[in-house]
C-alpha cells in the first residue's frame, strides 16, 4: 500500500493486478472480475491447473482436520469447492455446518447452484460480504478457510484481522495460495505457462484475456510464504506455519487463533 497526496487529499493505492488503483476502487474491480467469469469459474480452473487444484484443495482440507459439529467460514469462497470437501470428509452436510461469504453475488450464486445440483440443501449458508468486514460476531466459527482469496483482498491484514475475531479461541485457520516465484527449476516453464498460455485459454474459453491477465498478475504481486506467514501472526494466530505445493507454486498456511 503507497500513500499519495492528489489536490491536498490523501489516497492508498494499492496493486490490482500489475496497476495500481486507490484502495476504494479495488474492491468493486475484482467483484467485477469474478461476476464476469463466475460462469465459467470451474471450467476454467480444471483446465488452467488440469485437475491440479482439486488436490490442492483436498490437501488444504486435510490440514483442516474437520470433526463433526465443525462451523466452518469459508471465506472467498467463490463457487464452494472447500465448503463442499469439508461435507464429503465429514459424511454429509448433516453433521456440520459450513458458510459461505464471497464479494462477488455472481459467484455466491455459482455456488448455490453448485450445492443444489449435488443435493446439499441443509448446512450450508451462502452471504455476499466482504472478508474485510465479515457478517459474522466475534467467537462464532470453529475454523476459517479462504483458498485463493486473500490476493484478491484490498487489505489482507485486516481481513486476516476480521478472520482471527470470528474464530473461537483455538479454532483453525487454514489459507491456500499461489505463490509469487515458484521453485527456480520450474521458474521459466510456469512464467511462459502463466504469462504466455493462461491469458489466451481464458480468451478461448471464458472470452476473457483480461480476467485472466489480473489472475497472473496477482499472483506475482502476492508476498514471499514467509512473509505472509509473519502477517498471519501478526493477526493473532500462533503455531503458524505453511508448506510449498507443486514446487512452490501454491503455498499452504495454517495457525489457530489464540
Ligand atoms: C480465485 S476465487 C477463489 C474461489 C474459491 N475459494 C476457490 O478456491 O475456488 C477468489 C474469490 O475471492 C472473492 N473475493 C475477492 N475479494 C473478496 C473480499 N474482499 N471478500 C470476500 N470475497 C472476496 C472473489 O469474488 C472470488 O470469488
Amino acid at each position: 500500500m503507497n500513500k499519495k497526496i492528489n489536490n491536498n487529499k490523501e489516497t492508498i493505492e494499492v496493486d490490482f493486478g500489475y496497476q495500481n488503483v486507490s484502495a476504494e476502487a479495488k474492491p468493486a474491480l475484482v467483484k467485477d472480475i469474478f461476476d464476469k467469469v463466475s460462469n465459467k469459474y470451474d471450467l476454467m480452473n480444471d483446465i488452467m491447473s488440469i485437475g491440479v487444484h482439486r488436490i490442492w484443495k483436498n490437501r488444504m482440507i486435510d490440514q483442516l482436520r474437520p470433526y463433526q459439529g465443525m462451523r466452518l467460514l469459508d471465506l472467498a469462497g467463490g463457487t464452494g469447492d472447500i465448503a463442499l470437501l469439508f461435507f464429503e470428509r465429514i459424511g454429509g452436510s448433516q453433521n456440520g455446518q459450513a458458510i459461505i461469504c464471497d464479494l462477488s453475488e455472481q459467484m455466491i450464486k455459482a455456488g448455490q447452484n453448485k450445492s443444489i445440483d449435488k443435493g446439499i440443501l441443509h448446512g450450508i449458508s451462502h452471504i455476499v460480504g466482504d472478508a474485510e468486514h465479515i457478517p459474522l460476531s466475534n467467537n462464532s466459527v470453529d475454523a476459517c478457510t479462504i483458498a485463493f482469496g486473500i490476493r484478491n483482498i484490498t487489505d489482507k491484514n485486516q481481513a486476516l484481522a476480521e478472520a482471527a475475531r470470528v474464530l473461537k479461541p483455538g479454532g483453525r485457520f487454514v489459507c491456500l495460495e499461489f505463490s509469487p516465484s515458484p521453485s527456480p527449476l520450474i521458474e521459466k516453464l510456469y512464467e511462459f505457462y502463466s504469462f504466455a498460455l493462461i491469458p489466451i485459454i481464458g480468451e478461448a474459453i471464458a472470452r476473457d484475456r483480461e480476467s485472466y491477465q489480473y489472475l497472473v498478475e496477482s499472483i506475482r504481486r502476492f508476498p514471499q510464504p514467509e512473509s505472509f506467514a509473519e502477517m498471519i501472526s501478526k493477526a493473532g494466530f500462533g503455531g503458524v506455519k505453511w508448506k510449498p505445493m507443486s514446487g512452490g507454486i501454491a503455498a499452504l498456511h495454517s495457525g489457530w487463533r489464540t
